[in-house]
């Protein structure tokens, strides 16, 4: 394929799908290196070298490149795309590199979404869009039907969200968030306040776990057993705590059934307690909650909130969704049946969570506010909400 000189990350995350060959050059500082990078189904190989060291010798620096990369194709990425942008067409092409730069930097790579329509719900009633937020993991989903829909998780970047409601003609319903989330930031109440729809979150998700304080973002409650509407589908709630206390999941019974389980049940792994350092309280609840999950029919598509790798999670049509029954047999979480092996299990492996997590959740409680700059900031890096046993870089 021809080599441009630029490529948004989106087409470098599909370049990544197709599995088009190319080696990345990365130019941030060692810090920002070591939170997260460039990833995807096929991972290609990374060389870190950073900017200042072209500046310092940059005949030095060009044959580190050349040596370890060969001469392209090479995907050059920073912070913003500026420096990776300078590198590219000051130092490499003049040189005969096959280099291009990624616009935008990591911080762009962060905020893109892909978006795709579940092939198994064209056959249905309903249709549901998965929008995925590669660069981070995220997973937010758009669910219509007869021109209404309802938005479950909706990310931080609203636009996105309103252009597919209305290329596609729908009205919202409701916006539903299955939990408060601390990895990122919801864009539930910016959708409500712009949309008038009403914005819905468990009760006990309206207390930030670690001040102890109510949230100050105007939201309606979701409740056990409650049922929402959607042309002409129905979508009910199950309260399934563990990851949080206000934790839930959506039902969608179309004609088919669809089981959309934020951070609960992942592909590859189960989600962890998240926050407040209530590990050995909440995990058994988290346990009891899977179990009730998993009683459904085999048949149920899960449609999680998260993913840690592309590599192991991904289908060959771009979407992560399985069966049940499917995940009973490959998800390695779900071995262990009994309560106490399943608590020592989750308490031996729970990450470390990343200290910014505290304040997005204030954000998203409305407890904090940030301007643009900080929000991006606050969100840097790769959601770490399944358990470390499961979580790799690859
Ligand atoms: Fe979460």
């Amino acid at each position: 394929m021809e080599w441009k000189t630029q490529f948004t990350p989106e087409e470098v995350a599909e370049l990544l799908e197709r599995g088009v060959g190319f080696g990345v050059l990365d130019v941030r500082n060692e810090e920002e290196f070591r939170r997260w990078r460039l990833e995807g189904p096929n991972t290609p190989q990374t060389l870190h070298i950073p900017y200042f060291e072209a500046l310092e010798d940059e005949e030095a620096f060009v044959s580190r490149v050349e040596a370890e990369l060969g001469r392209g194709p090479i995907l050059a990425i920073c912070a913003k795309g500026g420096s990776s942008d300078w590198i590219a067409q000051e130092i490499l092409r003049p040189r005969g590199f096959q280099v291009a730069n990624m616009i935008g930097g990591m911080e762009a790579w962060g905020s893109s979404y892909r978006i795709r329509l579940l092939p198994e719900s064209k056959q249905d009633t309903v249709r549901i869009w998965q929008l995925d937020r590669f660069g981070r993991g995220c997973l937010h989903y758009v669910v219509a039907s007869e021109g209404e829909a309802i938005l479950i998780d909706p990310p931080r970047h609203i636009e996105r969200v309103l252009e597919l409601l209305s290329r596609e003609g729908l009205q919202i319903r409701a916006i539903l968030d299955t939990h408060a989330h601390a990895d990122h930031i919801s864009g539930g109440p910016a959708l409500a306040e712009r949309t008038g729809a009403p914005y819905y979150l468990h009760p006990y998700d309206g207390i930030h776990p670690i001040d102890v304080l109510p949230a100050q973002i105007p939201f309606a409650f979701l409740q056990e057993g409650m049922r929402f509407s959607v042309g002409s589908a129905a979508l009910d709630v199950l309260h399934i705590p563990g990851h949080t206390l206000g934790n839930t999941a959506f039902l969608l019974q179309g004609q088919k059934r669809y089981l959309f389980t934020g951070d609960s049940l992942f592909i590859q792994s189960v989600a962890r307690p998240d926050l407040g350092g209530r590990g050995e309280a909440w995990a058994p609840l988290h346990f009891r909650s899977l179990r009730r999950l998993l009683h459904l029919p085999a048949d149920t598509i899960v449609l999680p909130g998260h993913y840690a790798s592309a590599a192991r999670e991904q289908r060959a049509d771009g979407l992560f969704a399985a069966p049940l029954g499917e995940l009973l047999r490959s998800n390695p979480d779900l071995a262990l049946q009994e309560e106490e092996a399943f608590v020592s299990y989750i308490l031996a492996h729970l990450p470390e969570f990343p200290p910014q997590y505290v304040d997005i959740k204030r954000v998203n409680a409305g407890l904090l506010r940030l301007d643009e700059e900080g929000l991006n900031e606050l969100e840097l890096g790769k959601n770490v909400c399944a358990l470390s046993g499961a979580y790799t870089t690859s």
